[in-house]
């Protein structure tokens, strides 16, 4: 029939065609195919979704957000308020603090998230610093801490005494920069309930776990917070006077990911394949990628697609011509900051399961296609 052919013919697309990949089912935890990788801006069905529990129901009619604690002025903002207030519209990247962990060895617990726990989006909201004026913030409160609504029992070790919200805490310093936002848009739509609708936060510059979903209470505090996913989860070893001491996680560090060819993927000798990828840095630029098609023996230096800009990712290629040996091919990807940073040889096992900022191998085979006998 005429019409159930149409279905068939390529059109141009309503939507990604490439979808997500499931790491949990509930909640909903999905990663992008990071190869799919391609605009600047991540479209928002293929942006990772990283949720601890079920996405919670909220009307946005109903919905309030409270600033309160050390504020000379607490307050609560219907959601028409807050869309009434003067927005900023902000490109950031999130990355998942587990993004990269199914190449640490040996293999540890949590989501095996492979490259996608990562997206680089345009966020449109009021900065928080806007509503911490507004409420009077105390000169005493040292922290932000941003509450969303969704709530449950963590599974991990050590389990809290009964269900708790998602919380995290925000520095002072960092809560008052203009960049950190209450957004209720996500590339140029109101936010989807899988990422924070109505109301989440970006704190662009550090790991995706501060950057709360589903926002319903903003509270200023005088000590420092010490939250489970403060304190028991996403946090690192760190030293004081030679001594380990545990810190809450927070600015993303400096890392470059290959998106294209794929591992193990089998490519022509003697043929120009451009390798492709992105990087991106916390607080700062990143400034350099060098590529190595030979394990880290050699580096040439890769082209960036996309310009310098503080929080967001930049794109970046290099035109390999492909050996006329055949066999199997490391390629590494290194980034370079303003600060002169590069990326790290070795996973840091002081960060446990999180930051993995390492250059991760990707091999491919090169190799005439096979012929399958007939
Ligand atoms: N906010 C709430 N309320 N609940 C959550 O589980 N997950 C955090 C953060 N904000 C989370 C949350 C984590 S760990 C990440 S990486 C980002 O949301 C992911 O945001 P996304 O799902 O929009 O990609």
């Amino acid at each position: 029939m005429e019409g159930s052919k149409k279905q068939y013919v390529d059109g141009p697309r309503q939507s990604s065609p490439a979808g997500l990949i499931i790491r949990q089912k509930e909640p909903t935890n999905l990663e992008m195919p990071f190869d799919q990788l391609d605009s600047y801006l991540t479209p928002t069905e293929l942006f990772y979704i990283r949720s601890h529990f079920p996405v919670p129901r909220i009307d946005a009619a109903g919905y309030q957000l409270r600033i309160d604690g050390a504020v000379r002025n607490p307050l609560a903002l219907s959601y028409q308020e807050l869309r009434e207030m003067g927005s900023e519209t902000q490109t950031a990247t999130l990355e998942c603090a587990g993004n990269g962990r199914v190449f640490l060895v040996p293999q540890v617990r949590g989501a095996q998230w492979e490259l996608g726990a990562v997206g680089n989006a345009e966020w449109t909201g009021v900065p928080l610093r806007a509503l911490l004026e507004r409420a009077a913030l105390e000169e005493d409160a040292c922290e932000v801490v941003l509450e969303g609504a969704d709530r449950g029992t963590p599974t991990e070790e050590p389990i809290p005494p009964g269900p708790i919200s998602y919380a995290r805490s925000v520095p002072r310093e960092k809560a008052v920069q203009p960049e950190v936002l209450i957004a209720y848009r996500m590339n140029g739509r109101d936010l989807s309930r899988d990422h924070g609708y109505p109301v989440r936060a970006i704190v662009p510059g550090h790991y995706g776990m501060a950057s709360v979903k589903w926002l319903t209470r903003i509270q200023a505090v005088r000590e420092p917070f010490q939250g489970y996913w403060q304190t028991s989860d996403y946090g690192y070893w760190d030293f004081l006077d030679g001594k380990p001491v545990r810190r809450p996680l927070a600015e993303m560090k400096l890392k470059s990911a290959i998106a294209r060819p794929r591992v193990y993927e089998t490519l022509m000798p003697n043929r120009t394949c451009t390798v492709f990828g992105a990087a991106w840095a916390g607080e700062t630029e990143v400034t350099e990628i060098a590529v190595s098609t030979d394990g880290g023996q050699t580096w040439a230096e890769a082209h960036f697609l996309d310009p310098a800009r503080r929080h967001a990712w930049r794109r970046w290629k290099f035109d390999w011509l492909t050996p006329k040996q055949p066999g199997q091919y490391t390629l590494l990807a290194r980034a370079k900051d303003a600060n002169g940073t590069v990326q790290p040889d070795q996973h840091d096992w002081n960060y446990g399961s999180y930051v993995i900022s390492h250059l991760l191998p990707i091999e491919v085979i090169v190799e005439d296609p096979v012929r399958p006998e007939r």
